[in-house]
């Protein structure tokens, strides 16, 4: 085979072996992006209430808890000043971080880490810890209790 033909079939082969490539980039499906794309917006969960409960649960327990919370592990109590109301709150102690728990008995919130006594209202009873629990939002719509991060 002569420098010649030896070049026409290197060149032929390249040009055909190309050609599928070149076929398939110029398909509409190529210009698309590989994963679907949504105009629609992502709902926000800002301010967004979710359901951690009813009324019969709270009553028949004294509080809710709900330690998978999206925003933070949950407790949800009646006020003891006035039953009427609820109170939740971020049940992450102000003071090292490990969750507290309610108790009925002294009507607030005790930390088995450190003895931390919060009062009902999240407020610091006895340290170490100084700051307050963090509320959350709280509603009720019929016996269903809803909480909010915000
Ligand atoms: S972590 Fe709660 S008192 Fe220390």
């Amino acid at each position: 085979m002569d420098r010649r033909a030896f070049l026409l079939r290197v060149g032929v082969g390249v040009l055909a072996s190309s050609l599928p490539v070149a076929i398939a980039a110029c398909t509409p499906e190529a210009t698309q992006p590989t994963t679907q794309q949504t105009t629609e917006p992502t709902p926000s969960t800002a301010g967004a209430f979710t359901a951690v409960g009813t009324i019969q649960d709270l009553d028949k327990t004294g509080f809710i808890q709900d330690k998978k919370f999206a925003a933070g592990p949950l407790l949800v109590v009646r006020d003891p000043s006035d039953k009427t109301k609820l109170l939740a709150f971020n049940a992450t102690c102000t003071h090292k971080g490990c969750v507290v728990d309610w108790s009925d008995q002294s009507k607030g919130f005790l930390c088995p880490c450190h003895a931390t006594e919060f009062k009902a209202d999240g407020s610091v009873a006895k340290g170490p810890a100084t700051q307050p629990l963090a509320k959350f939002a709280v509603k009720t719509e019929g016996n269903s209790i809803l909480v909010s991060a915000s």
